[in-house]
């Protein structure tokens, strides 16, 4: 099928209601483009779920902070959209900033507490960004099910939150993260390394790995868990400045100080322009 390409609200919504008539169900994967094989999965994913699949193709201005990447970050539209049609998307959803935001806009979401802590801390205001713009588009796309990554574990936690307390509907899905065979998480920033810190950056999977065998090993003291880590990261990333390293409760973010339950643990950390982050679920009843 070729892929439709809509840039106004009035066209995704064409798009969809035609899409419903023919019986089909609508799958959405929210991005922000420069796509590469992490959101190609998200899109094999609902296209595999044979849903009707929109991929939206939006750098949302109010997620980023005013000392942010907003003016740098990627701009791939071309490419984005052969990889769209590659993967079998039937429709893009490309709107313009003044259209999801006309003069005038006032409202924003707001989930409380699971956006303090971990990548909230830092970037203040960015989870209502996200919750705001993912809850405009899933009232223009009225999907059924939705498509987000394990990567950003902190986004997808807070997201499940909103859709659930705002009646979306909608399935959430989180996707497996995708790693370059280093074990880099794909990211758009990761083009903003050098080959240097390109190489400091596998550190951050390096040492989730390190914490999650120590755990398979029968550790449960987080702060031990968290210091080996941070000494990984600084042998082995001498350049990255480290934002967070966290074991949090998967559920509620909440901090764990004895693994004895499921567990995820987090980490962003600064190697040259890019803010890294990746996580890891670790469940240590899974002993090795
Ligand atoms: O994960 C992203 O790319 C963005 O945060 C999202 C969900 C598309 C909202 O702009």
């Amino acid at each position: 099928m070729t892929l439709q390409r809509c840039d106004t609200i009035e066209s995704i919504r064409g798009a969809v209601r035609a899409a419903r008539a023919a019986g089909r169900t609508i799958g959405i994967v929210p991005t922000m483009g420069n796509l590469h094989a992490g959101h190609a999965s998200l899109i094999d994913a609902s296209v595999g779920d044979g849903h009707f699949t929109v991929v939206t193709i939006f750098v949302n201005p109010t997620q980023f902070g005013p000392t942010e990447d907003l003016a740098a970050y990627p701009r791939t539209g071309e490419a984005d959209l052969a990889l769209c049609e590659a993967h079998g998307a039937a429709a893009a959803f490309m709107p313009a900033v003044e259209a999801m935001y006309p003069p005038g806009a006032r409202t924003s979401i707001h989930v409380a507490a699971l956006t303090e802590g971990l990548c909230g801390a830092s970037r203040p205001g960015h989870f209502d960004g996200v919750c705001t713009v993912v809850a405009k588009l899933f009232n223009i796309v009225g999907p059924d099910a939705a498509y987000f990554g394990q990567k950003d574990a902190q986004q997808a936690i807070v997201l499940r939150r909103m859709a659930k307390d705002l009646d979306f509907p909608i399935a959430l899905h989180v996707c497996p993260t995708v790693r370059e065979a280093d074990g880099l998480a794909m990211s758009s920033r990761n083009q903003y390394l050098t080959a240097d810190q390109r190489r400091q950056a596998t550190a951050l999977h390096g040492a989730l790995r390190l914490a999650a065998e120590r755990i398979a090993r029968g550790s449960t003291g987080a702060a031990a868990l968290e210091a080996a880590m941070r000494e990984h990261l600084a042998a082995h990333a001498p350049d990255g400045t480290v934002d967070y390293i966290a074991l949090v409760n998967p559920e509620d973010l909440t901090c764990v100080q004895d693994v004895n339950g499921p567990v995820l643990i987090a980490l962003a950390v600064k190697v040259g322009r890019a803010r890294l982050i990746d996580n890891l679920m670790v469940d240590p009843r899974d002993r090795l």
